[in-house]
Formats: structure tokens, C-alpha cells, sequence
């Protein structure tokens, strides 16, 4: 790890607290030196709620990480998701002074500033501004406008903000556990750097991480998202259904769920059967499948719907190639892909996070996403800004792009 950079993400979930230590080489390789997590506790909907609780799953994660890596780590990249995250789609337009009106780095900046520069509420902060594109007097879909000519540059962007309650309590949180904030970053834009390739971005793509208490949604279209948000609903409120029409306890619900649930009633065949486990040593119930699956699928469509429901109301709409990406624990349960088809009329598949050096296989699992693409942002920022760190040479997913000229933007665009 000699001159290596090291980075720590912490995802702080509804149902799990995750951490990954990971390093960064000199040539930009991204190394996992340790993964692991901890169930959560005094987190709701994405948010906490009792930060003691939390200091605790949080404190056990980030011990056994540091372990696992053999190195301490003072700075953490974390981050946050939930209903209360918004893409707002503004603009900045600037003059070119310059004799030769050549576009420069300090042009887009400027732009980008403009473009930052409306009123927010008080409980509002902005967490990225995320790059659409750029138009040059009129021409409209430009990438990567340095060095080229005009008189008016337009900047294309979506502002995403966050409730400052809640980026403050995960904020205080940190603190009060003895580290440092180095960046909060929105889950799903983490999330989009773990699975979803240049192509997918360009192409258009929904990307959707069902968690325990919140699923998470991003749009791609053109190489850049056009949506961000989610609701606060999640695989927990399935257990919960579960749990209340059997009326067993929810251990049992989240065992049935994970061993026999299907979202798609459809894909349930009429004699299959199930064994829904009792307390007490009493002997097993038997069910038929379908029935379990009637309880299930009307959450998960409820789900799918309401995100659905934002992207009609956002007027999201054009053609995605890429179709819908399902990621977070809850993309795990079978017939999801088939019922997110159904209700967005795309193509849809679960999303596996990138394999990196030294992550274990197990590790490539959809309920890894968030905590890994935190990682995945963080190198991706640090390969655009440290010196002599190259270009992605560990995978070719991600290359390119508008962030490749602009260095030393990245503190300011993300
Ligand atoms: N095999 C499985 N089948 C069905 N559901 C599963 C399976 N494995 C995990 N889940 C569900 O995934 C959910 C947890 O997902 P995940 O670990 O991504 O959540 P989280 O990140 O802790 O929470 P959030 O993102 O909501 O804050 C739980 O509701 C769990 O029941
Ligand atoms: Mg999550």
C-alpha cells in the first residue's frame, strides 16, 4: 500500500451498516483491502433516528474494518439516500471574455456557479451538480465545450440537494464517533459508478436500489442523470406485511420472504407449496406459494409504481436503452425483475457492483452496491485530480467523459 492513497466508505443503511477500507495506486487501480458490516440500528427510512444506537453499529463496523485492513483511518466518505434527495434541473449562462473566445476551464466553472445560484429553502443544501451538457451560442449537447469557441456558454446541470436535518444528524454522527466527514455523497450516484456502464449511461437507463427502508432512484439518458429521488419504502415494509397478514413474528416473515417470496404472482405456479416455519418447536405450516406472493407483490408494485409516478410527474420520459437496473438487498427477491418490466415496460435486470481487485466474489452482490460505488466516486475524483494517478486502468467502464478535462472542477461539479 506504499504511496498508495487510502479511502473508507461507509454506507448506513436502514437494515445494515457496510464499510469498505480500499486504496488507490499511483497508476489509479482501485484495491478493496477490507468489506464488512453490521446489522443497523436507530436508522429509519435511510435517516437516523438515534444516534447513540447508530455510534454504535457504526463504531463495531468501522473497528473490524480497520482490522480487516491492518490501518487506521481518521476520514470517511459517506453516504445518504432517501425520499428527501432531489435533482432540481438548472442552467448558468456566461459571456466568453476572452480576445480569442476560447471556452476555458474557468468558463465552465463560472457557469456552473450560475447555475448553482438560486434560492433554496432553509432546510435544503446542495449536495453535487451534476453536469448534463453544454450549449455554445445555441448548439445544443455539447460534452466537453474547453478550447472551443464562442461568445455565450450555457451549463446544463442537475442540482442535487438533501434535507440539512438529516445530512447534519449523519454529519454529527460521524463526529461524535471520532472521525471525520471528507464527503457526503448521494447513494444513488454511488451507486450508478458501481454498475451501470458508459454505454448504459448513454443509452438511458433507471436505476433503482431497493434497501431495507428506502429504494433509491436514478435516471441516466445522454451520459448524464436527469433524475434523482426515491421513497421511503423498502424490503422491510414487505417483512412487515408479511409478518402481519401470517401474523408471525418478523424473523420468521424475513425467512420466509428471503426462502419462498415471489413479487410476481404470475411467475408462481398453482401447486406449488410452501413450509412456513412456527416458534416453539411446533411443526411447520403448509402453504400455498401464490398466497404468500399475493401478500408481497401489491407492496412491490406500490413500490415501482410511486417511482414511476415521480418520473411521469419530473416529465421523465425518451427512450432507455439500458431498461431498469434493480440493486440493494430487496433487488434480490425473486420475480422483482419481472415485475419492474411489467410496470416500467422495460427490459430489467439485477445489477452486480464492479469486480475490484482484492474484493472477494461473495462481495459482488447487489446489497454491496452502495458501499462500494462510494468507494468507486471517491477514486474516480481522486484520479481527476492527483497527479499522476492514470486513467482507469483497472476497468474500461468508466471512461471518459466530461470530468477528464475538467481537473481540479471535480470539488465544485460533484
Ligand atoms: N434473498 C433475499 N430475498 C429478498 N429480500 C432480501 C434478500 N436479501 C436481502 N433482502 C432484503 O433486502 C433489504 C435490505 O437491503 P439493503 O441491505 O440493501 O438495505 P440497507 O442499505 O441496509 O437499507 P436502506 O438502503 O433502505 O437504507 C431487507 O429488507 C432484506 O429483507
Ligand atoms: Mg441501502
Amino acid at each position: 500500500m506504499a504511496g498508495d492513497k487510502i479511502m473508507m466508505a461507509l454506507d448506513i443503511g436502514s437494515s445494515w451498516v457496510r464499510a469498505v477500507i480500499g486504496s488507490i495506486t499511483r497508476e489509479g487501480t482501485v484495491m478493496v483491502d477490507s468489506i464488512c458490516e453490521r446489522p443497523s440500528e436507530g436508522v429509519r427510512a435511510g435517516a437516523i433516528v438515534n444516534i447513540e444506537q447508530t455510534l454504535k453499529s457504526i463504531n463495531s463496523v468501522i473497528t473490524e474494518a480497520e482490522l480487516q485492513a491492518g490501518t487506521e483511518v481518521q476520514q470517511l466518505i459517506i453516504g445518504i439516500g432517501g425520499n428527501h434527495i432531489e435533482g432540481i434541473p438548472s442552467q448558468g449562462v456566461v459571456g466568453i471574455n476572452a480576445k480569442d473566445q476560447e471556452i476555458k476551464r474557468e468558463d465552465i466553472f463560472r457557469s456552473l456557479e450560475v447555475a448553482r445560484a438560486f434560492e433554496l429553502p432553509l432546510d435544503r443544501e446542495i449536495l453535487h451538480t451534476l453536469v448534463q451538457d453544454f450549449r455554445v451560442d445555441g448548439r445544443d449537447g455539447i460534452k466537453d465545450p474547453i478550447d472551443m469557441l464562442g461568445h455565450r456558454l450555457e451549463s446544463r446541470v442537475l442540482v442535487v440537494t438533501g434535507s440539512s436535518s438529516i445530512c447534519q444528524n449523519e454529519r454529527k454522527c460521524i463526529q461524535r464517533s471520532g472521525f471525520q466527514v471528507q464527503r457526503m455523497v448521494v447513494q444513488q450516484i454511488a451507486d450508478a459508478e458501481s454498475v451501470l456502464s458508459i454505454e448504459e449511461k448513454e443509452m438511458g437507463t433507471v436505476l433503482i436500489n431497493i434497501g431495507g427502508g428506502i429504494t433509491n432512484m436514478v435516471v441516466y439518458a445522454n451520459g448524464a442523470p436527469v433524475f434523482v429521488g426515491g421513497v421511503n419504502l423498502g424490503g422491510a415494509h414487505v417483512t412487515n406485511d408479511i409478518a402481519f397478514i401470517l401474523n408471525k413474528p418478523k424473523v420468521i416473515a424475513e425467512q420466509v420472504k428471503c426462502d419462498f417470496g415471489n413479487c410476481h404472482i404470475p411467475s408462481v405456479g398453482e401447486d406449488e407449496s410452501i413450509l412456513i416455519p412456527q416458534i416453539g418447536g411446533l411443526p411447520s405450516i403448509r402453504m400455498p406459494k401464490k398466497e404468500l406472493s399475493k401478500v408481497i407483490e401489491p407492496r412491490m408494485a406500490e413500490i415501482f409504481s410511486m417511482l414511476q409516478v415521480e418520473l411521469e410527474k419530473k416529465q421523465i420520459r425518451g427512450s432507455f436503452g439500458g431498461g431498469v437496473v434493480l440493486v440493494g438487498g430487496g433487488a434480490l427477491l425473486s420475480g422483482a425483475t419481472e415485475l419492474a418490466s411489467e410496470i416500467f415496460r422495460l427490459p430489467a435486470r439485477i445489477g452486480f457492483p464492479e469486480a475490484l481487485h482484492g474484493l472477494d466474489r461473495t462481495f459482488i452482490n447487489p446489497k454491496y452496491t452502495t458501499v462500494l460505488g462510494l468507494i468507486m466516486h471517491e477514486a474516480k475524483r481522486l484520479r481527476e485530480i492527483m497527479p499522476g494517478t492514470g486513467q482507469r486502468q483497472d476497468s474500461s467502464k468508466h471512461q471518459g467523459g466530461i470530468g477528464k478535462k475538467i481537473k481540479g472542477f471535480f470539488k465544485t461539479i460533484f
